[in-house]
């Protein structure tokens, strides 16, 4: 494994920008279940994107983070399509021209077609067909991408597409949760083993989604309990799980889930997290007994537009726990939507000086990629949320630069001007 190279850079995932992607997600689109409306071009990044690496360039970045369409790549079970590969080989050519490190993804919550009934996630088969397809990536790119994350929020994606039924395929069935989670830790294990396989200096990390928790009202007992539970289960559980490669925590509304893989401990070369803002807990909730959650502006800074809380010196506290890892962190995304850029250069410098914090406490940050490079499709509200450092005109698919992106390139260059932060092992708040 060669270390991973201090980041500073920008992320997007395939299907919120490349448009016309036909996959279980257009399908959900089709049958009406998406309030946020359809993709349809998104913003058109298939045929652009040279030009939005180049902005990525432009604005100070030296790492790329994108996914690579399952569905594309393989249409039909065990069939490639050599061209969609081609397209990302110009990508990653181009990347690697410019200087920017490609990050790639295999795994950003949509799948092919065929997936759900061939292989679910349910199913042990789903573990195959997803080493099969990142075997057939990695053969392709081992040569020139040095960065893969497998999976991106494999909680998230448990929780929204088999408790809340929010995303395909769609289930509501807590008793199922256990199984899927088992086969997504495994699938990510089978792609890590695949990508060291065909590339043995790859850096690997998973791309973990953490919130900050906080009692909606600090005096009640109940709430300060529900809000332990769920950092010890939504932040911790898979933490702790790649960690000892044992994971043992509950998920909503009561369903334990636990298990074990020797392999994942040495599956990671890195730990991504995935930060953006903090929910407050509430218990008994008023609808659902166990419990509720909302945001809110606690901190005062005021909420972005889509009414997330803004709570940059939470990312501090969160790498603290990650760093218990004892692997280099990279935050694999953070970002604000903000449509008027009126807080996002605040929002970049604020978690920019979180980081700066944290390493001076030693925790070994190796790299901050912010979401999102340009506008796109944010799955459950389509194209509300402004994300981009570059805004998109969607009738013209033109790209122009927020006043913003002037921060994110100062924040970069201060941060890739620092030596990586000295520490191994567990220290901090954090520490198992
Ligand atoms: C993350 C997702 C990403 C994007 C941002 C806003 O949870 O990984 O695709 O939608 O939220």
């Amino acid at each position: 494994m060669s270390p991973l190279p201090r980041l500073w850079g920008t992320a997007v995932s395939h299907y919120q920008v490349e448009g016309d992607d036909l996959c279980d997600w257009s399908e959900w689109e089709r049958a009406g279940r998406t309030r946020g409306g359809a993709c349809g071009r998104a913003v058109d990044s298939w045929t652009r994107y040279e030009e939005d690496a180049d902005l990525a360039r432009d604005a100070g970045a030296n790492a790329f983070r994108f996914s690579v369409s399952w569905s594309r790549v393989e249409p039909k079970p065990g069939q490639f399509d050599d061209r969609a590969l081609a397209r990302y080989r110009r990508l990653i050519d181009h990347l690697n021209a410019v200087g920017v490190e490609p990050v790639v993804t295999l795994f950003h919550y949509t799948h092919p077609l065929w997936f759900h009934d061939r292989a679910p996630w349910t199913s042990p088969k789903s573990v195959e067909a997803f080493a099969r397809f990142a075997r057939y990536v990695a053969g392709a790119f081992g040569d020139s991408v040095r960065v893969w994350i497998p999976l991106n929020e494999p909680l998230v994606f448990l929780l929204a597409a088999f408790y809340d039924a929010q995303i395909p395929p769609g289930i509501a069935n807590g008793r199922i949760l256990p199984k899927v989670l088992d086969h997504l830790l495994a699938a990510h294990c089978e792609a890590a083993a695949a990508i060291r396989e065909r590339a043995p200096d790859a850096s690997i990390g998973i791309a973990h989604n953490m919130v900050a928790f906080a009692p909606e009202r600090p005096d009640s007992f109940l709430d300060r309990l529900l809000t332990r539970i769920a950092h010890r289960c939504y932040n911790r559980g898979i933490i702790e799980a790649f960690a000892s490669g044992r994971w043992d925590f509950l998920l909503p509304p009561t369903t334990r889930v636990r298990g074990r893989r020797d392999d994942l401990v040495r599956s990671l070369d890195f730990f991504g997290v995935n930060f953006y803002s903090r929910l407050h807990l509430r218990c008994p909730g008023k609808e659902r007994f166990v419990g509720e959650f909302r945001y809110a502006d606690r901190s005062g800074r005021g909420l972005t537009d889509n009414g997330w809380e803004i709570v940059p010196d939470a990312l501090e506290s969160l790498l603290g726990e990650a760093s218990a890892i004892g692997l280099p962190l990279l935050i694999s995304e953070n970002g604000v939507a903000d449509a008027e850029d009126r807080v996002r250069a605040a929002f970049i410098a604020d978690h920019a000086a979180a980081i700066e914090r944290a390493e001076e406490r030693g925790i070994p940050v190796a790299g901050y990629l912010y979401w999102s490079l340009v506008d796109n499709y944010e799955w459950l509200e389509g194209f509300g949320p402004k994300f981009g450092l570059y805004e998109v005109d969607r009738l013209t698919m033109a790209r122009r630069p927020r006043p913003s992106v002037a921060t994110f390139r100062t924040s970069g260059r201060d941060f890739l001007r620092r030596p990586h932060a000295r520490r191994s092992g567990a220290a901090g708040p954090g520490s198992l």
